[in-house]
């Protein structure tokens, strides 16, 4: 397939967190092109109104839209609580009624009652999933018994987007916010890493979990989720292009961002400035 004619996967997040998820596409679905954008000028989300979050979402959901994507995965909580629902219902039906945009909670949700064993689940993410009350709705929805406690950390996305997740600085904070979940409930057997960021933090965070807790990182269950969803909707299938290549595009500078993206997903990349509006 020739580049004019390429239709790739939208991925997109407000900065790197979106390639913890990205990277567990391009390996358990190497054949299809994808498009990564990172909102990096504007990040953090997670601090954001609503309104702005839903604002921002949807011009970089736009913007992919006018790149040739049909179907685009928001791999950012904070804009899966806050737009998803509002894309879905009020633009798409006007703008682009045969593209699909899907998010990272529902994937996630699904998957918790395969890897809790006694029902007690912490959830971490930023102030604006937590504060959605996204999780607490849709766990609620398909396993109304489970406990659920959880706690937003506002420095971890700023720790990765500012490239100090491995720096000594981290451990105070990723202990912090650990520390508060996990008096809430201390039968907590999971945690729910429920912000994309925080995966790329995982080596301080399993330092201060104690080591019967597990780590549910959402890359392979969204990945899984999105195999299923192009199984299930081969009309969506077709629209894909399937030529194995990875773009990326930043609304930061692209320096930083190749630097940074790099050293996350083990590999150099390429990639080109945008502005969104
Ligand atoms: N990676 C994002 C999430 O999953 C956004 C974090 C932010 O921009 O605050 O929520």
């Amino acid at each position: 397939m020739s580049n004019s004619t390429k239709t790739p996967i939208g991925v997109f997040d407000s900065g790197y967190g979106g390639l913890t998820i990205l990277r567990q596409f391009l390996a358990s679905m190497p054949e299809y092109d994808f498009i990564y954008l990172g909102d990096n000028a504007r990040a953090p989300y997670g601090t954001r109104s609503f309104e702005v979050v839903y604002e921002f979402t949807w011009q970089a959901v736009r913007r992919l839209f006018e790149m040739g994507c049909p179907l685009v995965i928001l791999a950012c909580n904070t804009a899966s609580a806050k737009a998803l629902r509002s894309i879905q219902q009020i633009n798409l039906p006007h703008t682009a009624p045969e593209n699909r945009v899907l998010g990272v909670i529902r994937p996630t949700v699904e998957a918790i009652g395969e890897v809790t064993r006694n029902g007690h689940v912490g959830i971490l993410g930023t102030e604006g999933t937590i504060r959605s009350g996204s999780y607490v709705i849709e766990i609620g929805k398909l396993f109304p018994s489970i406990s659920l406690q959880s706690e937003f950390c506002p420095m971890w996305v700023p720790l990765v987007e500012n490239r100090e997740f491995d720096q000594p600085g981290a451990d105070y904070f990723v202990r912090k916010d650990l520390d508060r979940l996990l008096q809430k409930d201390p039968l907590i057997d999971t945690i729910i890493l429920g912000c994309t960021h925080y995966p790329l933090l995982i080596n301080k965070i399993s330092q201060y979990v104690p080591e019967h807790v597990r780590l549910l990182e959402q890359g392979e269950y969204v990945s899984r989720s999105l195999a299923d969803y192009l199984h299930r909707h081969p009309e969506m299938d077709k629209r894909c292009s399937k030529g194995g290549t990875c773009s990326f595009f930043t609304t930061e500078s692209e320096e930083k961002f190749s630097d940074s993206a790099s050293v996350f997903l083990h590999e150099e990349i390429h990639v080109q400035h945008i502005t969104l509006e």
